[in-house]
């Protein structure tokens, strides 16, 4: 993929991103997945990109067309999510994890299509790894940013996030009852350390270009 590097604030610097859903099968036809679109994740990948930044998207499956400039690795599971990210993040500066990983997956996924039956099924879960913070633990030095979708107490959930998962940032939103998922606009409330700022409702776009400068800003002022 040939890329193209911009002026900018993040010139020099590599920024892997990773965005959309992930898909745990659950036999050849089917998987567990969720509500994300991935369009937040290629706005800021777009954004960084044009802030100088050289820039890789790792990325579930989506609809979207890979911003101009990128490079991207598409993947499926959050397994091969961690695979990649702890990979491409040996020579970068910034992680950012944009992406909905699945927080179980199905522990044997069948070989052949499930029959159905007359009896209730269940299906034996397991918890996925972080790939957030295991790729924080893999790299100390890395300026790590992480996203946190809430339906309740985003402040508190978000905060949580950031201590947990050694986080240098955190960008919030609210979600469910047709927020943020699949829509066009959407608003942050962005959390580090020592401060916190609100980003109120815009394009996705916008909002990416403000929290673009933003994590430009605070990683200009890290320790
Ligand atoms: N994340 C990750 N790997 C996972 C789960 C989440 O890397 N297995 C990352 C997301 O990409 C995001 C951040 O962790 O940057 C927060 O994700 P979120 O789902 O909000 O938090 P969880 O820790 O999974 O907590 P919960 O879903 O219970 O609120
Ligand atoms: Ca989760």
């Amino acid at each position: 993929v040939a890329q193209r590097f911009a002026d900018g604030p993040l010139r020099g610097l590599h920024a892997v991103l990773t965005a959309g859903p992930t898909r745990e099968p659950i036999d050849p036809v089917r998987y567990i997945s969720n509500r994300s679109s991935g369009k937040m994740g290629y706005a800021l990948a777009a954004s960084l990109q044009a802030l100088g930044a050289r820039v890789t998207l790792i990325s579930g499956p989506t609809n979207l067309p890979t911003p101009a400039g990128v490079a991207r690795v598409d993947v499926e599971t959050a397994a091969d999510l961690l695979e990649h990210s702890l990979q491409l993040a040996a020579d970068a500066q910034i992680f950012i994890g944009a992406a909905a990983v699945a927080d179980y997956r199905v522990d044997a996924p069948a070989d052949e299509k499930i029959k159905k039956n007359d009896a209730a099924m269940s299906l034996a879960l397991s918890r996925n790894p972080d790939v957030i913070a295991a790729v924080r633990e893999r790299y100390p030095d890395l300026f790590v940013v992480g996203f946190a979708a809430e339906t309740e107490k985003l402040a508190e959930h978000a905060r949580g996030k950031l201590e947990r998962k050694k986080l240098d940032m955190i960008a919030a939103n609210w979600v469910g009852r047709g927020r943020a998922f699949d829509r066009d606009d959407n608003a942050l409330s962005v959390f580090w350390a020592g401060g916190e700022r609100e980003l109120p409702q815009a394009s996705k776009a916008a909002i990416a270009r403000d929290l673009g400068a933003l994590i430009a800003e605070r990683y200009g002022a890290r320790a």
